[in-house]
């Protein structure tokens, strides 16, 4: 945990702050809840890991973050400065801030783009002259460990862990302060993967930059993440230090998803209470009343499918929303 962080998950310095976000959809199913009441800080050079199901909001949170869809209700604010009321100039410095990478860095990469071109855009539309951009290009290229050849290529001729290096060169272009990274590494091979990890560590080390680090896969998360969040099924249903969530998670669910989650080490398996996740997840069309988690969970009881239960402090320092902990 960053000595920033209170044990509540407030901070004094806080980068993004969340409070009761709320992201909907319009479709013709009805409307779909993807984001339904989520508060969050993340403080200044933390990274803070945001885990659960695919489905349950985590992309939805990361795009509604960066205003690439509106919140239907809530706050959400970068360095204290609320995002809704910002205007196109505004929200473009706000984008020199924060910035996103994705899963699949082939989908956000024009194909007919050289990876020069590509890695230096930001720079372009922020207006640099062409000199600063090409000096910036090669230091872009060097920290993400591509050979300056790179800038002639085209991305179809990396590969995906290096394809994921020219998303992460161009997020950096414009020195953020936060970077959310939407299952960077969910798409490539497991060999490659801790190779990513370790360059997004460094690039934290070495220039403070924070993370918020989406995965449905805990164990990607359990190396990088200070902070969990634990999504389910568009709210938060435990916040904690890392090694809380690991060593004593609190929320049923959070037991389920470490209880199906491969443990390497053997002191913490056996601390860890094995709870199987039954039936399927709840559609975000039609949300369960009360406790989102009721209809799966193995505790239960009367109160849980009428009551909604708040994120709030529990014993060991974590928050949990479960009207049992
Ligand atoms: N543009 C959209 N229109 C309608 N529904 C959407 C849209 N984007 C996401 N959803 C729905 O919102 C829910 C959350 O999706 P998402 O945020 O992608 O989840 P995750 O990233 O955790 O897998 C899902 O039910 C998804 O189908
Ligand atoms: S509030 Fe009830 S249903 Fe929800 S997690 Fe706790 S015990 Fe389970
Ligand atoms: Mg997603």
């Amino acid at each position: 945990m960053s000595p920033s962080t209170s044990p509540s998950g407030s901070s004094s310095a806080s980068l993004l702050s969340l409070r009761d976000v709320h992201v909907r959809f319009n479709t013709a199913a009805g409307v779909v809840r993807a984001v339904s009441g989520v508060s969050l800080d993340l403080a200044v050079g933390e990274t803070l890991g945001l885990v659960g199901e695919s489905g349950c909001g985590k992309s939805t949170l990361g795009k509604a973050i960066m205003k690439l869809v509106p919140a239907a209700a809530g706050e959400i604010r970068v360095e204290g400065i609320d995002i809704a009321p910002l205007g196109r100039a505004e929200l473009t410095d706000m984008r020199r801030k924060v910035q996103m990478i994705f899963q699949d860095p082939y989908g956000s990469l024009n194909p007919r783009s050289t990876v020069g071109r590509s890695v230096a855009q930001p720079m372009v539309l922020a207006g640099w002259k062409p000199d600063a951009i090409a000096a910036r290009l090669e230091t872009l290229l060097g920290w993400v460990g591509l050979p300056s050849e790179a800038k002639q290529r085209f991305p179809h001729e990396f590969s995906g862990g290096q394809r994921q290096r020219i998303g992460i060169a161009r997020a950096l272009a414009l020195g953020p302060k936060l970077i959310i990274c939407d299952e960077p590494v969910s798409a490539l091979d497991v060999s490659v993967r801790a190779q990513v990890i370790n360059l997004l560590e460094d690039l934290k080390t070495e220039f403070g930059v924070s993370y918020l680090f989406i995965s449905h896969d805990l164990s990607v998360v359990e190396h990088i993440a200070d902070r969990v969040a634990v999504m389910y099924l568009g709210t938060l249903v435990e916040v904690g230090g890392r090694d809380q969530i690991w060593r004593t998670p609190q929320h049923p669910y959070t037991k389920a998803l470490l209880a199906a989650a491969p443990i390497a080490n053997p002191k913490i398996a056996r601390m860890r209470q094995r709870t199987v996740l039954q039936g399927e997840l709840p559609s975000p069309l039609n949300p369960p009343a009360g406790c989102p988690f009721h209809s799966r969970c193995p505790i239960a009881q009367d109160r849980c499918r009428s009551e909604r239960p708040e994120l709030r402090p529990v014993s060991n320092g974590a928050q949990a929303a479960c009207h049992f902990v």
